[in-house]
């Protein structure tokens, strides 16, 4: 077994300037739900083992060409084999808590009737471990693994999905119900149907307008008839969410307010809007990136919009658009917006970024946090993701001396504390990621972990990050950044 402390040192550069134990720190509450997060396709391999069908992402990964070097999930970190070890892992990195994902294939094979009780089962190890050494389990139902059959009959596009869906989280609910107190049914849906159907960088792969529109109003609707699924299963005081990415819309000049609010409604109300007030922001969204309304049956919209009790954010970077790229003060940069006409990504001169691309800037945390307090002031918050991919290498003393990450965690747990001290109702943290993983169409380059994998031998090595993550935990509180 690894163990923080054993490949570092905890007395040596955790203790320069900026992360001194002496530097002044900003206290989150009591209570606060201090975590890691996974996804089960990027960390568990076992593709073929425990009764587990096939899913998307395993066709996909399959393709030639669309996933970086040909990587795929087959064997990823080997979680599945190895539920033991990273418990213990887990449990000496001091977290409060686990948000991990359940996949869908290894409970229904073929996205639909019978229950694998092997795959079941691995949930419930995984849970009852979890709870054994004080870890609260905070599963996801749908992180991307949609049973392959269920897109040959048509996916996300297709209506009955989301019903299928539901009848798995009914599923989820009556196996690991008595053990799990928080749910989060679905990650992301705007990059289930932007990156999968929409622009096909995802699996299933469809670049198909129309198609993603569909999926949009089907994931939505999946969610929410989950909801209700897992509600008529749960005691009546567990908690129910749904996970978003989100991200702030910044404008680089006045001119381009407009075109930069049109792009924030497309990349967050689209899914925020349904949910928190039942319906879709046709007055600033095109058209054609909205479900028809031959789509939307009767009632869809409060089933989508039935309470929920918390709302999950992920946050990465935030965005700046502009009108056209002003050269001598911005340059074009990537970003995850979807294209909009007459509008320019950028990202300012001098930013730093993650080793995906992604601009380093934690105010978009905090003015995220704060906006969306605004727009739900009721709804309890946790940020169910946020973290960062870096170089990271082992060096020869054995050690991963990350401290881009420590610095991006520092900033950005600061960011939240300060968002607290504004009133804003945030819950918990969950650093992306645990280990590093499968990233997606990036393969196994990008990494992103607190632990290091070395994916030849499995073995697992704690980050300088991990011990930095530990003692913020341990103090529930982080050091102030200097200047
Ligand atoms: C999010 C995904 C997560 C991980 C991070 C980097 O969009 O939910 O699985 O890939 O990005």
């Amino acid at each position: 077994m690894s163990s923080v402390s054993g490949h570092w040192n905890m007395e040596g550069p955790m203790t320069t300037d900026a992360l001194s134990t002496a530097a002044p720190q900003r206290r989150f509450p009591d209570g606060f739900l201090w975590g890691v997060a996974t996804a089960a396709y990027q960390i568990e391999g076992g593709a073929r083992e425990g009764g587990r069908g096939l899913s998307i992402w395993d066709t996909f990964s399959h393709t030639p060409g669309k996933v970086r070097r040909g990587d795929t999930g087959d064997i990823a970190c080997d979680a599945y084999n190895r539920l033991e070890s990273d418990l213990d892992l887990l449990a000496s990195l001091g977290v409060r808590a686990y948000r991990f994902s359940i996949s869908w294939p290894r409970i229904q094979p073929v996205g639909s009737g019978g229950v694998n009780d092997e795959g079941l089962d691995y949930y419930k190890r995984l849970v009852a471990g979890l709870k054994e050494r004080g870890i609260e389990p905070v599963p996801t139902l749908y992180h991307w693994d949609l049973p392959q059959p269920l897109e040959d009959a048509g996916g996300w596009p297709r209506r009955e999905t989301a019903e299928r869906f539901a009848e798995y989280a009914a599923i989820v609910a009556r196996g690991l119900g008595d053990g799990v107190s928080r749910w989060i049914t679905v990650n992301e849906p705007l990059v289930v149907a932007n990156h999968g159907y929409r622009i096909g960088v995802h699996a299933p792969g469809r670049a198909d307008e129309a198609a993603a529109a569909a999926a949009t109003h089907h994931v939505l609707l999946g969610h929410g008839l989950a909801v209700q699924a897992m509600r008529a299963e749960l005691a009546a005081d567990s908690q129910v969410g749904v996970t978003l990415n989100m991200t702030v819309v910044r404008p680089t000049s006045e001119e381009a307010k407009a075109v930069a609010e049109e792009i924030e409604a497309e990349a967050n109300r689209v899914f925020l809007d349904p949910i928190l007030i039942g319906a879709y922001p046709a007055d600033t969204v095109r058209a054609r990136l909205l479900p028809p309304q031959e789509l939307i049956a009767q009632g869809d919209m409060a089933i989508i919009s039935a309470p929920i009790d918390f709302l999950g954010v992920n946050y990465y970077s935030p965005g700046t658009v502009g009108l056209r790229a002003e050269d001598d003060e911005l340059r074009r940069g990537e970003s995850r917006i979807a294209n909009h006409p007459g509008a320019v990504t950028v990202t300012r001169r001098g930013i730093s970024r993650t080793a995906m691309g992604w601009p380093i800037d934690a105010s978009g945390l905090y003015d995220l946090l704060v906006q969306l307090h605004g727009r739900a002031p009721d709804l309890p918050l946790y940020i169910t993701e946020n973290g960062m991919a870096a170089e990271d290498y082992v060096d020869p003393e054995g050690g991963v001396n990350d401290y881009e990450r420590i610095s991006y965690l520092r900033d950005h747990l600061d960011a939240s504390a300060r968002a607290i001290e504004t009133g804003v109702d945030l819950r918990g943290y969950f650093c992306w990621s645990f280990l590093d993983n499968f990233e997606w169409a990036e393969g196994y380059q990008k990494r992103f972990g607190l632990v290091y994998v070395d994916y030849w031998t499995q073995r697992r090595i704690p980050k300088a990050s991990a011990g930095f993550y530990r003692q913020v935990i341990g103090a529930n509180a982080v050091p102030v950044p200097v200047g």
